[in-house]
């Protein structure tokens, strides 16, 4: 979508811009024709020449330039604008329309109609300070895209949320921003969310099952494709997201509102107290099936030779409770973890037998799929005869072309 695309890419003080020059190169790599700015700030950590040579574009870095109105001949020959990394301070201000850098200048000279993204990046603190998070909501409500930044190490040495995306997925997330429908009648470009206001509940994990106080029965799932799927239903959809997650050191964002279980007991309660008030679920959870019948309240001792026998009873299939449960108009999607070979036949046996809407297949016997891996392989399947098979690609990708799948079914 990139190709051919006029594209401004401003560049600010956060020190994710020593990635800049990687995401310009990007940006060029995909046919687009980029111009880059550069403020006093960013330059701390990148220089406008670097961009210069990778766009082969003359780098805007003076707000006095010459011809004394080039910032809006410029704004008004692009089709999109991105600022990544946008710092705190910029955010600030566009949204007080102080233009006294080379960036809020240009994105102040944008035409109505043209989009305008910003992929905020900074330390934990910062990001989760009220003034940026309002400045952020506000400069949403206007039609400004946000990429949201996501969890990882932060220049400060600290973990947290603040990081921006690496420049491939960032420049994906421009894309996809730049290609949704607009609302034109708003000041500017309001991107048009595809599940503004939609409640969705997604399960993700394992869960664990007790032998005794210190031993238990897991399986290997990570929580990434749970996680994924409820980062971008936030962040990309716009969905109010609950996420139920069994024991997983995946990241979430802080407007997921997450809710740590262990058991299949537990996580069955919580699903089904939030099963109500949402319009979509998705099973997302690599849930036990069984679990030992009489869990011992001390740890279990050897006993000379003797080998303990564990009882095991079945678990709630919280999937099938809840799709027997669930209202007409809620949307209800289930994943089926099998081998290469016959997953389609059980995939679809188990749209069918438990009355789903949504099946997403997936293999655990195949390089780069399945659980712990931060790839994913997935073919879809609809009750409405629907099948999509997808190539290996990330699992925030795959969150997202699940996602885009659900808003086809109405
Ligand atoms: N699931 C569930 N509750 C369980 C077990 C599974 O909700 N106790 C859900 C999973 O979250 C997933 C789907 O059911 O969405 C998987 O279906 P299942 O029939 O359990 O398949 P597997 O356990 O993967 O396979 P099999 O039936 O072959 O054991």
């Amino acid at each position: 979508m990139l190709k051919d695309k006029r594209i401004i890419y401003g560049v600010t003080g956060s020190v994710a811009a020593v990635k800049a020059p990687i995401v310009a190169r990007e940006l060029v790599r995909r046919g687009a024709v980029v111009y880059p700015a550069l403020t006093a700030s960013g330059a701390q950590f990148t220089t406008a020449y670097g961009l210069s040579v990778l766009t082969k574009n003359e780098t805007a870095a003076v707000v006095f330039g010459s011809p004394s109105t080039w910032h809006i001949h410029l704004g008004r020959s692009v089709d999109a604008m991105l600022i990544a990394p946008c710092s705190a301070t910029t955010i600030g201000k566009l949204r007080y329309g102080i233009y006294d850098t080379v960036v809020t200048l240009l994105a102040a000279s944008l035409p109505k109609g043209i989009p305008l993204v910003l992929a905020p990046a900074m330390d934990e603190e910062m990001w989760l300070q009220p003034a940026v998070q309002e400045n952020i909501a506000w400069l949403k409500e206007l039609g400004v895209g946000i990429i949201e930044p996501v969890s990882g190490a932060l220049a400060s040495g600290l973990e947290g949320m603040g990081r921006m995306l690496e420049p491939e997925e960032l420049v994906d997330e421009f894309d996809n921003l730049i290609s949704m429908p607009q609302d034109l009648d708003t000041a500017k470009p309001k991107f048009k969310l595809a599940f503004e206001g939609k409640r969705i509940l997604i399960s993700g994990g394992p869960t664990y099952e007790p032998i005794d106080p210190v031993r238990f029965i897991g399986n290997r799932s990570s929580g990434k494709m749970g996680a994924a799927l409820a980062n971008e239903a936030t962040s990309v959809f716009g969905a109010n997201v609950t996420l139920v997650m069994g024991p997983s050191a995946a990241k979430t964002l802080p407007f997921v509102n997450r809710i740590d279980v262990e058991t299949t007991d537990q996580m069955y309660a919580s699903m089904l107290e939030h099963l109500p008030s949402s319009d979509i679920i998705i099973m997302s959870a690599a849930v036990s099936d069984y679990r030992v019948k009489n869990v011992s309240r001390s740890k279990l001792k050897k006993k000379g030779d003797d080998i303990p026998n564990i009882d095991l009873e079945r678990t709630t299939d919280i999937l099938k409770k809840l799709a027997s449960e669930k209202r007409d108009d809620q949307i209800i999607v289930g994943f089926a973890l099998e081998s290469q070979e016959n997953g389609e036949e059980y995939a679809r046996k188990k749209l069918e037998e438990k009355g789903l809407d949504v099946v997403v297949l997936n293999s655990y016997d195949e390089n780069g799929a399945g659980f712990g891996s931060d790839t994913n392989r997935v073919t879809i399947y609809t009750k409405t005869g629907m099948k999509r098979e997808l190539g290996l690609m990330s699992k925030t990708e795959c969150a997202r072309e699940i996602l885009a799948a659900i808003t086809e079914l109405k």
